[in-house]
């Protein structure tokens, strides 16, 4: 088969008809399709899913919590994974080889992922060698693609997501003397702070220039940031917090760690989307807050606590567009074509990659 014939099978487009079924007629086929299969179908879901779609979520849950799903289970035979590449990508390195791993739209990548691509990353690498000897371990978040989770694991390093960012950075300082964190430097910063760790011994790594920025001596530095960020967290503001605190002096702020270093230590609380649910689900009613993550969650957590006043800290809301991809339509396409036998838009990490990433995912997952 041409490499076009292959980009083609694994890139194929939705049909048009799935666009003109009405939201019934969609949510019955799938409900249908659900059942037919049984134990044979797993539909994981991300928090961040639309309603629409993680209604028919047999698990929902954080980064975290999907990996371990996934890594636990050794039933079905296809994933149809509602989240992003990147957790569809972690499936399958950690399923088995008989199970096919679906993410029904192609184009629900994380613009954070891509901001550290394998190249810049080894270049990268090779630089801080130089500047540093052997003295640093690379972490990644799992908002990552499977070859720098792959590069990670090769260099002795881990996973973590910021469910465990804290216990994985504490893990990598026992192991080397600095760590590199990527590819998110708001959640590495505001990990090892919480650590601990002074900002002034942090300093940020620019991929695009190879070079850092950073004031101070390197050899204070402990902790290497990676320079990027969430296109959906980074919206959440210090004027969104400040306009808050005016115009509701008694509201609490809670928003995700992927937020900036200003915007987390001007909130009361900061933590992960698991950390966040728990923390409304346990807050008395009456209670008022202002939650600074993605969207369809944010609106997902007011529905289900009409008993507390909740907005989002940002009011002009930020979904996660890629995320977004995922909607019923493509849910069903991708189901309606496993009924037919045919598999689309399979999601396959290749053997090396998939074997260098097991060892930084499995650092994660028994040091948690
Ligand atoms: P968590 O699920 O680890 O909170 O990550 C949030 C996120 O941005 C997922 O893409
Ligand atoms: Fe990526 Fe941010 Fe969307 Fe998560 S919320 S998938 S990190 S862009």
């Amino acid at each position: 088969m041409s490499l076009l014939e292959t980009f083609k099978q694994l890139h194929q487009d939705m049909p048009e008809k799935y666009k003109t079924l009405s939201r019934e007629e969609m949510e019955h086929r799938v409900r249908e399709i659900k059942e037919k299969f049984g134990r044979k179908l797993f539909i994981p879901g991300h928090h961040y899913q639309k309603d629409e779609v993680i209604q028919f979520a047999d698990a929902a849950g954080d980064s975290l919590q999907l990996a371990q799903i996934s890594a636990q289970n050794k039933d079905a035979e296809y994933i149809v994974f509602c989240g992003v590449h990147f957790m569809a990508e972690t499936a399958d390195i950690l399923t088995d080889d008989h199970q096919k791993v679906i993410l029904p739209d192609m184009r629900a990548g994380c613009s954070m992922a891509d901001m550290a691509d394998i190249d810049q990353t080894e270049r990268s690498w090779k630089i801080l060698q130089d500047t540093f000897g052997d003295t640093v371990l690379p972490l990644t978040y799992v908002n990552s693609t499977a070859a720098i989770k792959a590069f990670v694991g090769k260099n002795g390093g881990a996973t973590v997501t910021s469910s465990n960012a804290k216990q994985m950075v504490k893990w990598a300082f026992a192991q080397k003397q600095r760590i590199l964190f990527l590819p998110d430097q708001h959640l590495g910063r505001n990990t090892a702070y919480d650590l601990g760790v002074p900002l002034d011994e942090m300093a940020v790594w620019n991929p695009r220039t190879d070079s850092f920025e950073y004031e101070g001596d390197l050899e204070k530095v402990k902790v290497i940031l990676w320079k990027g960020h969430c296109s959906v967290h980074e919206n959440f503001t210090v004027n969104n917090v400040e306009n808050v605190r005016k115009q509701y002096p008694d509201m609490n702020i809670l928003v995700h760690p992927e937020c900036s270093r200003e915007v987390v230590g001007l909130s009361d609380y900061a933590g992960s989307t698991k950390y966040i649910i728990d923390m409304i689900n346990e807050a008395p009613a009456g209670s008022k807050w202002a939650i600074g993550t993605e969207m369809n969650l944010v609106n997902r957590i007011i529905a289900n606590h009409p008993d507390k006043e909740i907005i989002s800290l940002n009011p002009y809301m930020c979904p996660c567009l890629t995320m977004n991809r995922i909607d019923l339509p493509h849910l069903l396409w991708a189901l309606e074509e496993l009924e037919q036998g045919n598999i689309i838009n399979q999601i396959i990490v290749d053997e090396t990659t998939s074997q260098q990433s097991t060892a930084a995912l499995a650092r994660m997952l028994q040091t948690v």
